[in-house]
């Protein structure tokens, strides 16, 4: 390969063996129809690091000083994608029926905490959707059942005595400091109706931001879902367009990983285009007016 800074091209050997590490490292599969990507990508950090060989590079990756380096890439080498309020159907099945049936089942046990996870989170606009749902939905369901709990003034954004936590991780440290940062422009704002950004965005200058009480319900963290040590006892778990960048292997391995994360009974919601179908029989399929979720099914001894 030159030095020149030239565009380069790299072997099928190169790029096979940093396929190999980079599915290693983060479940990510790059086939050929995503060679290119890969290939443009891996240009960009070796001018970066202003190496001029694959090898040094690789050998780089595999060292212990080139951690952060690896990082960077793994960074480099996702798709950040997102918006508020996708998938419209899925998100009313959330909202109508998920954690109307949740709340009831808590609240017949006595148990008045929700903990929801979003797995790949990107820069925000899923776990806040999330928690806007999840506030309205609490707001209503006590309106409807009320506990006679003296709420606190100012009126928290989740009535108590109920509490929620969403979980929102990534792999990629850049977007979740934008998600914790909770900035928004116009653009990005396109599917939020009007009446939620009163309640829960303030716009400063050109810019929505997330307001104090919603964005204390997100907590931003880092978590691979290669990795075994996920976050558990989890009501529900969304993993959307994430798993469709993994092989059918990792994504066995990542459906199971989900069933053991989730309470009993618990609700995971996949992508638009990914499927559970085929792949496990841990969970139910629960379809409701064109939106999908699976439910949890339990093992019986
Ligand atoms: C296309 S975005 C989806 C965002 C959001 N879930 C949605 O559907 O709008 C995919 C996200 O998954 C993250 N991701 C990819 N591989 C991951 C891994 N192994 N562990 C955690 N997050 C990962 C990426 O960094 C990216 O932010």
């Amino acid at each position: 390969m030159s030095t020149s800074g030239i565009s380069t091209q790299f072997t099928e050997a190169e790029l096979k063996l940093l396929q190999a590490l980079v599915y290693q490292e983060c479940g990510m599969h790059f086939d050929e129809r995503r060679t290119h990507f890969l290939q443009d990508r891996l240009q960009r950090r070796l001018k970066e690091c202003q190496l001029d060989s694959f090898y040094s590079y690789y050998r780089l990756l595999i060292s212990r000083e080139g951690k952060h380096e690896l990082a960077q890439l793994l960074e480099n080498l996702t798709i950040n994608e997102t918006s508020f309020f996708r998938n419209k159907a899925q998100l009313d099945l959330f909202h109508k029926y998920v954690l109307d049936n949740l709340l009831r089942r808590k609240q017949a046990q006595r148990d008045y905490s929700l903990r929801i996870w979003s797995a790949g989170c990107s820069t925000g606009q899923e776990p806040y959707t999330l928690a806007m749902l999840v506030a309205d939905a609490l707001s209503y369901y006590c309106l409807r059942n009320p506990l006679l709990v003296e709420a606190p003034l100012p009126k928290p954004v989740v009535p108590p005595p109920w509490k929620a936590e969403i979980l929102a991780s990534d792999i990629s440290y850049s977007v979740l400091r934008a998600g914790q940062e909770g900035t928004y422009t116009e653009n990005q704002m396109a599917a939020v109706d009007y009446s939620y950004r009163l309640r829960y965005f303030d716009k400063v200058g050109e810019r929505y931001v997330v307001k104090k009480g919603l964005k204390e319900l997100v907590h931003f963290d880092f978590h691979n879902l290669k990795t075994e040590y996920l976050p558990q006892r989890n009501d529900v778990i969304f993993c959307r367009n994430v798993m469709m960048y993994f092989d059918e292997a990792e994504q066995k391995r990542l459906i199971e990983k989900f069933w053991r994360c989730l309470n009993p009974d618990g609700y995971l919601f996949a992508g638009h285009a990914e499927s559970l179908l085929g792949l496990t029989d841990r969970f139910a399929l629960v379809h409701r007016n064109g939106g999908t979720a699976y439910q949890r099914v339990e093992v019986t001894v």
